[in-house]
């Protein structure tokens, strides 16, 4: 009898050579603590190609000691800066513009690539990889906010893998292993709530980016850092869980644990909670992927229970965040409305990190943009691409009321 997993292990080899590794947003958090794992285990990988955005001092720094074949970045004018600061014997290929993310997402050579481009940038690429066939870690959840649906089938047609390094899912992932689908009641996904944890409404209307962005546990780029503040990250990663393991969002509940040790639970028929605790450090997620199958050292500070006396647990408040409600809600709607749910977050998030927008403000455009929006097929990534385009005009449009 065939039996139904509820997150079916790649069948994956141990490495017997190095891994052609190609980064995709190199210079930011996660492509940084992911060299970072690679400078700790130089044997296991052969960096392929890097890309960053605009960063090029980073870019050139984090490419001399790589030494990939490949680098990209967003334009021209930057790939002109960057070959300037390498050296002149050392000429990798540099490609420049969104294109040449999808280029190197669909080099053949590559074992794997990991998807660390920040928000709706980041799709193309990532399809483009598992449509190729080629293992994906994948931080960038928004990937699947937008196109799920698709990616998972491309994946079922190429037999790429994906392996979730949103330390969540990668909790689930490690708390699911060979357990099947029958014997899961549901998956609970914990959240730190942000630096804003127990603040009123009256402190909510006042904070600044700086307050936002100043995570009390995780450090991270500046849009996940806000997301976090506001709960998006968590309902983002409601919607991820659920193209992930294949549930509906009904059975992926979310609990505030404040120290961020556990980094997710799954609960079992029998009663049985299976939970995935660590160190608050994204290098332990990263390195299980990059390494899968196997579990490699790394030096990160371990957990000392006893100093940390205690592991506490409580409601998200809905009431103060509703984001994570918008982004279940959209979730349960139709396939497109988390496009708009993700669209408008992003324009609400740069709009506040500009000071343009109050932090309230995010929600409440976030809420305007869905409510204005009916349900429509996206059969295809063009389509997911153009609505993701037609809902930032729309946002942009409708902040103008709500605007500081
Ligand atoms: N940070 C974390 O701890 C964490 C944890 C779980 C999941 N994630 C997810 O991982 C992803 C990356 O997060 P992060 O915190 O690492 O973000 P980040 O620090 O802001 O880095 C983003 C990366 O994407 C590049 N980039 C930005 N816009 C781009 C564009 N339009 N086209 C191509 N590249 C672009 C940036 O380049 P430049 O900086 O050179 O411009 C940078 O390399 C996000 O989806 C996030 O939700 C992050």
């Amino acid at each position: 009898m065939h039996t139904a997993y509820i997150s079916p292990l790649p069948d994956r080899e141990t490495q017997t050579a190095p891994r052609r590794l190609v980064v995709l947003g190199s210079t930011g958090s996660i492509g940084a603590q992911a060299l970072d794992v690679v400078a700790e285990h130089p044997e296991r990988f052969d960096v392929l190609a890097l890309t960053g955005g605009r960063n090029v001092a980073l870019l050139a720094a984090q490419a001399m000691r790589f030494r990939p074949r490949f680098l990209a970045v967003l334009d021209q004018p930057l790939a002109a800066e960057l070959r300037e600061r390498l050296p002149g014997d050392y000429t990798p290929e540099i490609l420049s513009g969104p294109e040449s993310f999808v280029e190197l997402a669909e080099l053949s050579e590559a074992d794997m690539v990991l998807s660390s481009i920040v928000g709706a940038a980041g799709l193309p690429p990532t399809f483009a990889a598992v449509r190729q066939g080629t293992d994906v870690a994948l931080a960038n959840k928004e990937s699947l906010v937008l196109a799920g649906g698709l990616i998972r089938a491309a994946c079922r047609e190429s037999g790429a893998a994906l392996l979730p390094v949103d330390s969540e899912h990668n909790a689930l992932f490690q708390a699911s292993c060979n357990e099947t689908a029958a014997s899961l009641r549901r998956l609970i996904l914990t959240a730190s709530g942000g630096p804003f944890r127990g603040r009123d409404r009256a402190f909510l209307e006042t904070v600044t980016p700086a307050q936002a962005l100043a995570h009390p546990n995780w450090s991270m780029g500046a849009k996940i850092s806000i997301d976090s503040a506001t709960l998006m990250n968590k309902g983002l990663e409601v919607i991820e869980a659920c193209h992930l393991y294949g549930l509906p969002e009904s059975r992926v509940a979310t609990v505030v644990h404040p120290q961020s040790i556990v980094h997710s639970l799954a609960e079992y028929v029998d009663g049985s909670l299976l939970a995935h605790l660590g160190p608050p450090d994204m290098r332990v997620a990263i390195a299980y992927c990059l390494c899968y199958p196997e579990r490699v050292a790394l030096s990160v500070t371990p957990i000392d229970l006893v100093r940390l006396g205690g592991l506490t647990f409580e409601e998200p408040d809905l009431a103060l965040f509703p984001c994570l409600r918008l982004a279940r809600e959209a979730f349960a709607a139709s396939p497109s409305h988390p496009v708009v749910l993700n669209a408008a977050n992003e324009v609400a998030v740069a709009l506040f990190l500009s000071g343009a927008l109050p932090f309230l403000g995010i929600p409440r455009l976030i809420e305007r943009c869905l409510d204005r929006h009916d349900g429509r097929d996206i059969p295809d990534l063009s389509s997911v691409l153009d609505l993701d385009h037609e809902a930032r005009e729309r946002a942009r449009e409708l902040s103008g009321a709500l605007r500081d």
